[in-house]
């Protein structure tokens, strides 16, 4: 039968990842989808780096066009990460009638409307499941899981890298600055990390969530943001003392129909189940008015983990290929927005 021939855009942490499972997968994808996926061509800066995984040379190249203008290439999958080039590839991809699964939040939380909008029109399918927590389904969960609830709340640590710093730092009382680095190179911050400690990474999340869980257009300037890089040691190791654990935490509530969203370094009480996601470990809480309670926790970065999401997405690119849905399984937000700030 016919391949799904796959475009791939970055082989940095997230692309490697994706490869290995792809690839590593194979026949288990094959008996889910009914059809083959072959990643026909990856994209990337510099094609003559020396790079963790080898792949035919051919495959490689740095000229963008060779998968955007390529016919057979029905998937693009973008984890190249960035704004432009990227958002021009994407509608690009789009335009040519190419489905696309990205891993690239700053791109969704800033202009994750236009894309969708251009995706609807061409019948393509857009997902991007990576871009909140890595490895765990939270979107499919909001999406699809929750669709007949009411959402209320969202709260939780998502960011890998602050989470991994602030573990280091309370359980070994490691310094700020040599931890971040080894995040860095563990492949979870990123490429500039000041989005990270900077609490941006994790605002853009929180966008993200909001407009998902609660179905309105959430702008990423909207969300109070607050990172780590003035939290001190001497902090931490207080807070411990007393029973406290310092954690990155996001929060998107809807009270009365006010949405307020924010990220923050907060000091969690050590009894909290939050204060026991340690490392590059995420935890989400979602609150339905029906549902209750419930907690999402996994991993919340990192090559595999992450690569997990971004490949489900491409099966259900496949799957809704077979079936010829591409394209139908997105709600664009529906309620107007009201902020608990502008009500103040
Ligand atoms: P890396 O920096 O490890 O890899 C980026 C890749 O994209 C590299 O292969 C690079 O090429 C290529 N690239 C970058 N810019 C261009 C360009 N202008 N033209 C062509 N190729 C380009 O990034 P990650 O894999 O860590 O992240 C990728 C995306 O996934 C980002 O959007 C990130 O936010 C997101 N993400 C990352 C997670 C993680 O754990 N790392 C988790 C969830 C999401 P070259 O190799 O030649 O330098
Ligand atoms: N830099 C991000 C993090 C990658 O550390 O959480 C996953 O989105």
């Amino acid at each position: 039968g016919k391949k799904v021939k796959v475009g791939l855009m970055g082989m940095g942490t997230v692309g490697t990842g994706v490869i290995r499972l792809v690839n590593g997968h194979k026949e288990d994808l094959h008996n889910q989808t009914g059809m083959e996926m072959d990643i026909a061509r990856i994209l990337v800066q510099n094609p003559s780096k020396e790079r963790a995984l080898s792949v035919h040379s051919e495959l490689i190249t740095d000229d963008p066009y060779q998968l955007l203008h390529d016919p057979e290439i029905d998937v693009i999958v973008e984890v190249m990460g960035g704004i432009e080039p990227t958002k021009s590839y994407i509608l690009e991809a789009l335009e040519h009638g190419k489905h696309v699964v990205t891993a690239n939040k700053d791109l969704v939380a800033l202009h994750g409307a236009e894309l969708l909008k251009k995706a609807a029109e061409k019948e393509c399918d857009l997902f991007y499941e990576a871009s909140v927590a890595g490895g765990i389904p939270i979107l499919r969960a909001l999406v699809e899981g929750f669709s007949s609830d009411r959402i209320t709340k969202m709260m939780g640590i998502v960011n890998g890298t602050t989470n991994y710093i602030l573990t280091k730092m309370t359980e070994e009382g490691a310094a700020y600055e040599d931890v971040l680095k080894e995040a860095q190179e563990l492949g979870y911050a990123e490429a500039d990390p000041s989005s990270d400690v900077g609490g941006l990474d994790a605002a853009r999340k929180m966008s993200i969530l909001s407009t998902l869980g609660f179905h309105v257009g959430m702008n990423l300037e909207e969300v109070e943001c607050k990172g780590i890089s003035e939290v001190t040691k001497e902090d931490i190791l207080f807070g411990k003392k007393l029973g406290y654990t310092m954690k990155l935490i996001g929060i998107a509530k809807q009270d009365d129909g006010l949405i307020e969203v924010s990220v923050q370094p907060a000091m969690v009480k050590q009894s909290h189940p939050l204060a026991s996601v340690n490392g590059v470990f995420n935890a989400v809480y979602v609150y339905g008015e029906a549902v209750g309670e419930t907690m999402f926790y996994g991993p919340g970065a990192g090559e595999l983990p992450t690569a997990t999401a971004v490949v489900s997405d491409l099966v259900t690119v496949v799957k809704n290929l077979k079936l010829g849905v591409n394209g139908r399984g997105m709600v664009a937000p529906y309620k107007e927005k009201k902020l608990k700030s502008e009500e103040q």
